[in-house]
């Protein structure tokens, strides 16, 4: 799960698709594309909506996404086109850019993206909580991992 900052949309999408799967088969993680909060919690309104819905975020810690991360993963979700193009250049071959999908992609909700939240209201917070909890419902039915 890939945003810009790692510390509001990905860390919910890694904590949602994470409580939806067996950790014994599937791993999960998240990963920015800028490095501005390398090590950080998640945001505090991000860790509040997890709470909210019966989750807890706040172990994680931010990091950056690398090259690295084509070798470890098998499908890499972006929140948005840019988090997209970003991941997209740090491609090596076609079969790394296969695995880059953008998350709302997996549903058919009419729209494409997670919108940044990071300078919204906590109401935004709600709104990418249940687009991402709809998207990580329908990798786990396409992907049959439960
Ligand atoms: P995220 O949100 O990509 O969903 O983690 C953001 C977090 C931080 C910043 C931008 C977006 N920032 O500019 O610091």
């Amino acid at each position: 799960m890939v945003c810009l900052g790692n510390i509001c949309r990905s860390p919910l999408a890694q904590g949602i698709l994470e409580s939806k799967v067996d950790s014994a088969k599937v791993m999960v993680d998240s990963a920015g594309t800028a490095g501005y909060h390398i090590g950080n919690k998640p945001d505090h309104r991000s860790i509040a909506v997890g709470k909210k819905n019966g989750l807890d975020i706040s172990k994680q810690r931010c990091r950056k996404f690398e090259s690295g991360d084509f070798d470890q993963f098998d499908q890499i979700y972006a929140m948005d086109k840019d988090n997209f193009t970003n991941v997209m250049a740090l491609a090596r071959t076609d079969e790394d850019r296969n695995k880059v999908k953008l998350l709302l992609a997996e549903i058919d909700l009419g729209i494409q993206e997670v919108p940044d939240p990071y300078y919204g209201g906590d109401d935004g917070f709600d709104y990418i909580y249940s687009l991402i909890d709809k998207a990580c419902d329908g990798i786990v039915a396409k992907l049959h991992l439960r």
